[in-house]
């Protein structure tokens, strides 16, 4: 069990200016956000993310985990409404309170409430390979290795393999009996 409580809610701008300096390099952004990213987290970027949730069939949803009313969780999940396929992306915890076991129970409610939605059969994520301490949670939440690409990304002079992992509703349901 965490040692601190995570509420999880919508990402909204009051929480922008909590995760600006979350991120310390571009590759701890990359890592965090995929390669379409720079160093150093702007608002902007924020802004760009949050206005993909505000379509009318929106591109994506963002969630926020608040440890204390502090911003300590985000995720995003981006949203093929066509296909009823979700991609989990943009996974962190505020390295102030990593360690501590919150990744799993954020990401169980974020989980949860993705598949709350009858539109949705399937949730993929992308992960670095060397990144243990996501892949660790994202196996404990019941999701599977499908294929690595490798050398697929490249940040400075070097090249990151990248995961493919999935989970189904099927499999989610029976991990949740
Ligand atoms: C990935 C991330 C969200 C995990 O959150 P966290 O607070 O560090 O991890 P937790 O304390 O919840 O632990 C999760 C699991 O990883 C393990 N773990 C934690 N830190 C680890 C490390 N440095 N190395 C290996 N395993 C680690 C834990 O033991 C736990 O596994 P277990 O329950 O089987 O024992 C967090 O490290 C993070 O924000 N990283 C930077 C951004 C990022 O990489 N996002 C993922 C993009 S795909």
């Amino acid at each position: 069990m965490p040692l601190i409580d995570l509420t999880v809610e919508t990402f909204s701008r009051r929480h922008v200016p909590e995760m600006l300096d979350w991120f310390a390099d571009v590759g701890a952004v990359v890592q965090w956000g995929g390669p379409g990213l720079s160093f150093p987290l702007k608002v902007a970027h924020l802004e760009a993310m949050l206005a993909e949730t505000e379509t009318a069939e929106p591109a994506r949803w963002m969630f926020a985990g608040l440890a204390s009313s502090k911003l300590a969780g985000h995720a995003q999940v981006a949203l093929d409404w066509q296909n009823g396929v979700g991609r989990l992306s943009r996974v962190a915890i505020n390295s102030q309170v990593r360690g501590r076991g919150l990744a799993k129970p954020f990401l169980r409610e974020v989980v949860d409430r993705f598949f709350t939605n009858p539109a949705f059969e399937r949730l993929e994520l992308n992960v670095y390979t060397f990144n243990e301490a996501a892949i660790r949670t994202y196996h404990n939440l019941g999701f599977r290795e499908e294929g690595v690409r490798r050398s697929s990304v490249k940040v400075g002079d070097t090249r990151w393999d990248t995961a493919i992992y999935g989970l189904l509703r099927s499999e989610w349901a029976a991990s949740s009996d």
